[in-house]
């Protein structure tokens, strides 16, 4: 039997502090109503002064390290989805790989929202090719330092988060089935930051502009996301010989509650077939799905042999998806009290 990357660990960290959308209506002209109705998001977690992507990255890989059972000199390559780096050199993964006293190759996969589902399609390569036995597939977004507290229309949607898959060979059928990753960059400019990169680099009107900010088109990214996550959905399945009704939980991108619940119209599925914890974190971008995946692992609602559906949509614009099957490893749960200590 052909050999495939199954989730043995996982892992995740969200910063302690929390906004409310009513905290969010004391800084911009909002309401907890509008956001509710409009998104189905009530409150997100903003980093506190003692987190930073390494940081958060790092904790959330020690659980996940810990639930498979390895150290992190057991690691043979790390793959980050990452968008919001400590600096904007080096890379994210190289300072998370030392961090975690790690001595393993490590990179960085800058897809947005997408990012983390690159990742896991990326790491599961190399164990395919058995070219590595051990990856860690992180998602971490420090989102909110790209966030313009003024700007009402995005500020309200993100959060910060981190969350950590193990990845190892199965041959029992268990693991990444198939997947799908597509990039239209003939949208870009629907979701971007327009300053500090090479074309508009940091200066002073940048910065009076507001241009380091997240600027976004909300309503060309919903139609983007809708028909997305519903075709894609659809691609995976069918690679899969399966229909998306098949699948025994669909794990989406955490973006807008609207956005899902026209996914589930569309493909005539209950919502409860799909994993939603957005009301409590918002849109983590890479972060999403990965935090969501350990959380509906954790609350037992993905179980060993069940086949999890995920699919992911973002700046770009992008999109991934991909079928998993999960292995015997996968029990309800956190990490165990006692982690395998992963510090070097
Ligand atoms: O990972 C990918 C990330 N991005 C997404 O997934 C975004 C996808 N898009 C969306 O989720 C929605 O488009 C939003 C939630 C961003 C906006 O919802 P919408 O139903 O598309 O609202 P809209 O942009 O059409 O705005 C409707 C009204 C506008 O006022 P007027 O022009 O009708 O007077 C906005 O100014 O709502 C206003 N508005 C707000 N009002 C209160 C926009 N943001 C807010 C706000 N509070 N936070």
């Amino acid at each position: 039997m052909s050999v495939r990357a199954e989730i043995t660990g996982w892992g995740k960290y969200v910063p302690e502090k929390i906004l409310t959308n009513h905290d969010l209506a004391q800084m911009v002209d909002t309401n907890d109503e509008w956001i509710t109705s409009r998104t189905g998001i009530k409150e997100r977690r903003i980093r506190t002064e003692k987190d930073t992507t390494t940081t958060m990255a790092v904790a959330a890989s020690q659980d996940a390290l810990g639930v498979a059972g390895l150290t992190a000199h057991d690691i043979d390559l790390i793959v980050v989805a990452n968008s919001s780096p400590d600096y904007l050199l080096p890379a994210s993964a190289n300072l998370i790989q030392h961090a975690l006293g790690a001595t393993c190759p490590a990179l960085t996969v800058a897809a947005g929202c997408s990012g983390w589902v690159y990742a896991l399609v990326t790491g599961s390569q190399f164990i395919q090719t058995g070219a590595y036995k051990n990856v860690l597939v992180i998602g971490v977004e420090l989102i909110s330092y790209a966030l313009d507290y003024t700007d009402r229309s995005t500020c309200i949607l993100f959060g910060d988060a981190a969350a950590a898959v193990v990845l190892q060979p199965n041959t029992d059928g268990a693991g990444v089935l198939t997947f799908e990753l597509g990039s239209d960059g003939g949208l870009a400019q629907n979701l971007w930051v327009p300053g500090g990169g090479t074309v508009n680099p940091v200066s002073q009107s940048v910065v009076d502009n507001r241009e380091h900010y997240i600027r976004m088109n909300g309503q060309e990214v919903f139609k983007f996301a809708t028909r997305r996550l519903t075709d894609c959905l659809k691609n995976i399945t069918g690679q899969a010989g399966m229909t998306p009704e098949s699948l025994d939980v669909i794990i989406p991108h955490q973006a807008n509650l609207r956005i899902i619940e026209y996914a589930a119209r569309s493909l005539e599925l209950p919502l409860d077939r799909f994993f939603i914890n957005l009301h409590k974190y918002g849109n983590t971008s890479a972060a999403s799905i990965p935090l969501a995946l350990v959380e509906a692992i954790e609350e037992g609602r993905v179980k060993a042999g069940q086949i999890a559906g995920m699919v992911a949509f973002g700046s770009g614009l992008s999109w991934a998806g991909a079928v998993v099957r999960m292995g015997e490893r996968i029990h309800a749960g956190g990490a165990p009290e006692l982690a395998v200590p992963a510090m070097a």
